[in-house]
């Protein structure tokens, strides 16, 4: 219920204005955020890739409807990876890219080659790109691009939502050699007749989706804080017979890091999402919904100062 109204008003720009304008959320922000510039996101990566994790960067921002801004977040990504090339990383460090920020709103045409411009320079960099999944009405689109870029970038990977009914088959046809298919949950609010409304049927359905990509010829990309998946991921892959460098686990800046160490010294490839920017308001928002104690943390700092 909290969630739901918390996804709401993730998009709406009265709330958006009023909760950027708390002094005190930047404080609660830092929590999901590496940091407004890219200098900031360069400190995490340095402090993530030493602790034996490896990362996916992205820079923060989704739905613009102007193309001038769409250009302006292409040129941070590219100027990031030239940034990252010298380093050396290699696909220790990639990035995650919103289509709806590079255009899609206004034109798939646009978003196409402003990603094409990303891949690029992640290419140069020796990395590569995944596109990250937002609402619904964005899965064609995304998955057709996906395909366009394939083609010319054939590391570029995607996320796929277990919680959509036609996810299944979607990731049946994904899980070819080759391909880079990170599994997360979801995080928008979807209709039941196109999602899953209830945790433990989303739960199942991740389940599925799993199974299908452990099968498959691909890399998984387990993006979960889910103890209990992340234990059925190591049995389906023993079952698959995988070895532990043929998937990777994934979860976000700021959750669970005790984990994310854990398993990374376990000898499990992990990759952390490491947003930064100053458009953090969707994501933060998605970020409360997923977990009310989050709320309780924020409405707490509100009413200290
Ligand atoms: P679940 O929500 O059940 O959480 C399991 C446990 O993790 C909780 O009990 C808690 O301990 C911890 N936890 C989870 N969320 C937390 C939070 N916000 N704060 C504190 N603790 C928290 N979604 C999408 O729609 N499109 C996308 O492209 C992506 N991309 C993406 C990349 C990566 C790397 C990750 C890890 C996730 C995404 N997501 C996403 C978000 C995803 O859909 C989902 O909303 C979150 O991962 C939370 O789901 P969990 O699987 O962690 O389970």
């Amino acid at each position: 219920m909290l969630g739901s109204l918390l996804l709401a008003v993730s998009r709406s720009p009265l709330a958006r204005r009023a909760v950027s304008g708390f002094p005190v959320t930047r404080h609660v922000v830092d929590r999901f955020v590496a940091g407004e510039d890219a200098g900031d996101a360069l400190r995490a990566v340095r402090r993530l890739t030493d602790a034996r994790l490896t990362v996916t960067l992205d820079h923060l921002g989704e739905e613009t409807k102007d193309a001038r801004a769409a250009a302006e977040t292409v040129k941070a990504y590219v100027t990031m990876l030239d940034t990252l090339r010298p380093l050396g990383l290699g696909d220790r460090a990639e990035v995650s890219v919103k289509l709806s920020a590079v255009g899609q709103m206004l034109d798939d045409r646009m978003a196409l080659d402003h990603a094409r411009e990303v891949c690029a320079a992640a290419r140069d960099a020796a990395t590569t790109v995944t596109l990250d999944m937002e609402d619904h009405t964005t899965v064609d689109s995304t998955l057709s691009i996906l395909r366009d870029l394939r083609e010319d970038f054939p590391s570029t990977g995607v996320a796929i939502q277990a919680y959509l009914h036609r996810s299944e088959q979607d990731l049946r046809e994904l899980s070819r050699e080759g391909s880079r298919v990170r599994l997360v949950k979801g995080a928008y609010r979807e209709p039941a007749t196109v999602a899953h409304q209830k945790k433990t049927e989303v739960d199942k359905a991740y389940v599925r989706c799993l199974r299908i990509l452990m099968e498959g010829k691909g890399y998984p990309m387990v993006a979960t804080h889910d103890d209990r998946l992340i234990s059925i991921t190591e049995l389906l892959a023993d079952e698959a017979g995988r070895s532990r460098d043929s998937f990777e686990y994934q979860m976000l800046y700021g959750i669970r890091t005790d984990k994310q160490e854990a398993l990374a010294a376990a000898g499990s490839t992990v990759r952390v999402y490491v947003p930064y920017g100053d458009d953090w308001y969707g994501y933060f928002m998605r970020r409360l919904a997923e977990r009310p104690a989050n709320v309780a943390f924020f409405l707490r700092s509100l009413r200290s100062k």
